[in-house]
């Protein structure tokens, strides 16, 4: 599929949950969150639909997002479901780790091809201060856990303030190129001010080359993140929304007030 700017959409990002079991600072905010009912979250068959509608129409890299998606209950099952929908190439997660160390052989073995693994520093004080309750340790263990288990090439997120030169993204690449892994630098956002850049190393924010739709936990198919624009797949339909969302998915974004990443994905 092609939208109206001949950009040829072919990814897919896929929340399962607008869940997390970390609160990073620049993601969340302390309190006062307003989650998603049950009600309102896609079940796993309407998820698969969604997505096989779309790999139908030329998708064929799809990635796996939340919240934290490892959160979500039954997840292994619904990658395994996704997996399973003939022409995906490409099956990945972003995830910030923390289930890795119990999940990645499950997640494999149902079919994920491999993940992106939220990485910001190696201070196990700072990390704390990041995530508000997190403990690097358990990341640690989880990105172990996916290097056994072949979820391959794993590559760290890892947010820089200002630039990729600041210490702790130094030693974060260090610890990538110590353990054969990728790392992309990714300038902290504010989706609200229009404050967003490319991701160094890799294609996000790039909107020239813009390749990607994403579909929230609760069903709305969104054309860019820097926007409000969004089509409710269960209103419109399937197929409906996503005419919609390639008609109007917009030649570059600006600012997006309704959404924080922990309900868009990232
Ligand atoms: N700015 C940049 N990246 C963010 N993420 C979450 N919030 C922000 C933000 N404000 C990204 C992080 C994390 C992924 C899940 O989303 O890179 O790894
Ligand atoms: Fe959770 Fe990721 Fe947001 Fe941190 S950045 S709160 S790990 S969703």
């Amino acid at each position: 599929m092609y939208d109206c700017y001949n950009r040829r959409i072919n990814y897919l990002r896929v929340s399962v949950t607008d869940r997390c079991n970390f609160r990073c600072t620049y993601c969340m905010p302390e309190e006062g969150i307003t989650l998603l009912s049950h009600d309102d979250i896609l079940s796993f068959d309407e998820i698969v639909e969604v997505v096989s509608y779309g790999v139908s129409q030329g998708i064929t890299k799809v990635r796996i997002t939340g919240g934290e998606p490892l959160v979500r209950k039954g997840i292994v099952t619904l990658v395994e479901m996704i997996a399973n929908i003939e022409g995906i190439r490409d099956l990945s997660m972003t995830t910030n780790g923390r289930l890795l160390a119990e999940l990645a052989v499950p997640l494999k073995k149902a079919g994920l091809q491999r993940v992106n693994i939220s990485l910001d520093t190696l201070n196990p004080m700072k990390f704390r201060q990041i995530t508000r309750v997190g403990e690097l340790a358990d990341v640690l263990k989880g990105i172990e856990a996916a290097r056994q288990a072949g979820l391959a090439p794993i590559k760290l997120n890892c947010v820089i303030k200002s630039s990729s030169l600041e210490e702790d993204a130094q030693q974060v690449a260090h610890f990538a190129k110590e353990h054969n892994l990728e790392v992309r630098f990714i300038h902290e956002m504010n989706l609200e001010k229009g404050y967003f850049t490319r991701v160094e190393g890799g294609d996000g924010g790039n909107c020239a080359t813009c390749n990607r739709l994403r579909l929230t936990a609760n069903g709305l198919l969104k054309p860019c993140l820097f926007s409000d624009i969004a089509f409710n797949v269960r209103e419109l339909g399937t197929e409906k929304a996503y005419e919609l969302a390639l008609n109007k998915k917009p030649r570059s974004g600006h600012t997006n007030s309704t959404g924080s990443f922990y309900n868009i994905g990232g």
